[in-house]
C-alpha cells in the first residue's frame, strides 16, 4: 500500500465552544486555540480536527450551518482563521475542518429560497413532500433527536425531512446543482490552505428513491428509516463523484463519519484504488453499551464484544483499507467513565486505553481533554444540560410517562454533554476555561483535573500519551504491522501482537480491578512502554497484572 502522511499521524479533536475562551464571553473561540497550540505541539499531535467553526444559529452547535463560507461571530473572524491556520503550519500541525452536508440549517439562504414556494430555483436543494392522503405525514421516519423526520412548513403547506432536529433540514443530494455547488465549496477551503475533512454522517446523503416506510420496531414511535438512508443507493458514486471533483485533487485527509458502516463497507469506502475517502468512523464498538432500544438503554461494558469488536475491524481492513481509531468525540461519554474506572484507578485505567487503542493499526484520534483524563459529568438537574439531543429525548419520554431520575441516570452515562463540558485549564475558576459564565458548566472536579496539574506531574496520562504518539512516529510497526489476537478467553485481559518484518510486540491490557495473572506467550521481557513504575511481576511463564496495568513487550526473531 502506498504511503500517506496521514498513516503515522495522530489527529486532536477540537470542539471549539468549549476549548478555550479568550474574550470572556464564556464560548470558547479561534483565539483561545491560538493560544493552546504551543500546549498541542507539547503533546505532538499532528493534525487538528476542528468541529465546525462555521457561521451558525447553534440549534446543534455548529452542526447547523448558515453560511459554509464564514466564521461563526462568537468564534471569531476569518482573518483570525487564517491567522490559526498559518501559526498550525509554522509548528507543523494540519488542520482537518468538518464537512456538514447532509443538511445546512433552516436559516441557509439556500433554504430561505427553497421554502418560499414550490417552483423556486433552489426549491429541489432539499427534500419536500406533501401529506399522504389520509393525511399522514410523508413516511413514518423518525429523527435520530426524537419525534418525526418531517417538519411542515406553511409557506407552502409541505413537509421537509430533517433526519436531525427541524433546524437541519436535509439537502437533497439527488440534485446535481447542489452537489456542484457542494464540491465549489470544499475546493475554495481546500485552495485556502486546509488539510483535509472529517465528513459529518456522510453516509446519509443518499436516500432509497420514493422515500419508503421503514420497519417499527416493537414499543418504538417512528420506523427505522435507516433502512432507506444509511449507506444508500448512490453513495459510492457521490463519494467518488466529489473526490474527482475536489479533494482528490489534493494530498489531504479525510475521514467520513458513517454510522451503520460494515467492515465490508469501509472496505469499499476507503479501498485507496476506489478513490472515496481515506477512512470512515464506524460506530461499532460505540454501540456495544447499548440495548436493542438504542443509546439511551444502557448496557454494561463487555469486554468480550470489544475484544471480538476490534479485531474484526484490524484484520478485515489489513492492507484493504485504513481504519480510524478513537474512543471519544464530542457526541460520545468519556472514555474513562464508560470503559475504565473515574475513580480509584482513574490514571491507571486512562493510561491502559490509551495503550490498547494507539498501538492499534490505523489512525488514532484524541478527544480534547481525554489526554488528561476528564470524566464524565453528572449534572443534577435537566436544566444544567445543553445538547440538542438530550433535551428533546426528555421532552419526548417525560411526556410519555418516563422517570426524571431513570433518564437522568442514562444521561449520566451516555449524553453528549459529558464530552462538551469545558477543558479544565487550571485550578481557577471555571477551570481557567473562562473569566465569564461558561455557555455550559464545567465539570466540579477541576480543581484535581486540570491541564496545569497534569504538565507538573511527570507521571500524568498527558505525558503518556505524549510517549505514545512519540513511539507511532517511531515505528512502522505500530503503523504497518499485522494484528493478532491472543489469550482469546481471558475475560478481563486484552492481549494482542503487533508484527512487522522480524519484530513481534505484545501488548498486554487489563480490565481488571485486582491483580490477574495470565499466561505469557513469548519468551523475553523487553519492555516497551506501560502504566506502572516498576515492571510487572513475571513467574514461570506467568505474568501477573495489576489493576488496569497495560504493559507492552517487544521480541525479535
Ligand atoms: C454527527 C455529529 O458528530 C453530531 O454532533 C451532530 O449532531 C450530527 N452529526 C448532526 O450533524
Amino acid at each position: 500500500m502506498e504511503r500517506k502522511w496521514w498513516h503515522d499521524s495522530v489527529v486532536y479533536q477540537i470542539y471549539p465552544r468549549s476549548f478555550k475562551d479568550s474574550n470572556g464571553d464564556g464560548i470558547g473561540d479561534l483565539v483561545g486555540i491560538i493560544e493552546k497550540l504551543d500546549y498541542l505541539k507539547e503533546l505532538g499531535i499532528d493534525v487538528i480536527w476542528l468541529s465546525p467553526v462555521y457561521d451558525s444559529p447553534n440549534d446543534d452547535n455548529g452542526y447547523d450551518i448558515r453560511d459554509y463560507e464564514a466564521i461563526m461571530a462568537e468564534f471569531g473572524t476569518m482573518a483570525d482563521f487564517d491567522r490559526l491556520l498559518d501559526q498550525a503550519h509554522d509548528r507543523g500541525i494540519k488542520i482537518v475542518m468538518d464537512l456538514v452536508v447532509n443538511h445546512s440549517s433552516d436559516e441557509h439562504a439556500w433554504f430561505a429560497e427553497s421554502r418560499k414556494s414550490k417552483d423556486n430555483p433552489y426549491r429541489d436543494y432539499y427534500i419536500w413532500r406533501s401529506r399522504q392522503e389520509d393525511g399522514t405525514l410523508p413516511n413514518n421516519w423518525g429523527s435520530i433527536f426524537s419525534g418525526p423526520a418531517w417538519e411542515l412548513d406553511e409557506a407552502t403547506n409541505e413537509y421537509y425531512l430533517h433526519l436531525f432536529s427541524k433546524k437541519q433540514p436535509d439537502l437533497n443530494w439527488e440534485n446535481e446543482q447542489l452537489r456542484q455547488e457542494v464540491y465549489q465549496m470544499i475546493t475554495r477551503w481546500l485552495d485556502r490552505g486546509i488539510d483535509g475533512f472529517r465528513m459529518d454522517v456522510i453516509n446519509l446523503i443518499s436516500k432509497t428513491p420514493g422515500l419508503p416506510d421503514a420497519t417499527v420496531s416493537p414499543g418504538a414511535l417512528y420506523g427505522e428509516g435507516g433502512q432507506h438512508y444509511i449507506n444508500g443507493p448512490r453513495i459510492h458514486e457521490f463519494l467518488k463523484e466529489m473526490n474527482d471533483a475536489s479533494f482528490g485533487n489534493y494530498d489531504v485527509l479525510t475521514v467520513g463519519e458513517m454510522p451503520g458502516a460494515t467492515t465490508d463497507d469501509a472496505i469499499l469506502y476507503t479501498d485507496p484504488e476506489r478513490k472515496e475517502v481515506n477512512m470512515v468512523f464506524t460506530f461499532e464498538h460505540m454501540d456495544l453499551d447499548s440495548g436493542p432500544n438504542g443509546k439511551w438503554d444502557v448496557q454494561p461494558f463487555d469486554l468480550q464484544k470489544l475484544k471480538t469488536n476490534f479485531t474484526k475491524w484490524q484484520v478485515a481492513l489489513h492492507e484493504k483499507g485504513w481504519n480510524s481509531l478513537y474512543w471519544n468525540n464530542h457526541d460520545q461519554p468519556r472514555v474513562v467513565s464508560r470503559f475504565g474506572n473515574d475513580t480509584t484507578y482513574r490514571v491507571a485505567s486512562a493510561k491502559m486505553l490509551a495503550t490498547l487503542l494507539h498501538l492499534l493499526k490505523g489512525t488514532p484520534y484524541i478527544y480534547q481533554g481525554e489526554e488528561i483524563g476528564m470524566t464524565n459529568v453528572a449534572f443534577e438537574s435537566i436544566d444544567d444540560y445543553e445538547d440538542i439531543e438530550i433535551r428533546n429525548m426528555w421532552k419526548e419520554r417525560i411526556e410519555q410517562g418516563a422517570s426524571p431520575e431513570d433518564l437522568l441516570r442514562s444521561i449520566h452515562l451516555k449524553g453528549r454533554d459529558n464530552a462538551r463540558t469545558p477543558i479544565q485549564w487550571d485550578a481557577t475558576d471555571h477551570g481557567g476555561f473562562t473569566t465569564g459564565t461558561p455557555w455550559l458548566k464545567v465539570n466540579p472536579n477541576y480543581p484535581s483535573i486540570n491541564v496545569e496539574q497534569a504538565l507538573q506531574d511527570p507521571n500524568s496520562i498527558f505525558y503518556y500519551y505524549k510517549q505514545l504518539i512519540a513511539l507511532r512516529h517511531q515505528h512502522d510497526l505500530i503503523v504497518y504491522g499485522e494484528y493478532a489476537l491472543i489469550l482469546e478467553e481471558e475475560p478481563e485481559v486484552y492481549a494482542y501482537t503487533r508484527t512487522y518484518e522480524k519484530e513481534t510486540w505484545y501488548i498486554y491490557c487489563s480490565f481488571a480491578q485486582s491483580d490477574v495473572t495470565v499466561p505469557l506467550v513469548h519468551d523475553t521481557t523487553d519492555p516497551v512502554i506501560g502504566n506502572y513504575d516498576a515492571s510487572p511481576i513475571v513467574t514461570d511463564q506467568k505474568l501477573t497484572l495489576r489493576p488496569y496495568e497495560a504493559i507492552v513487550y517487544r521480541t525479535m526473531q
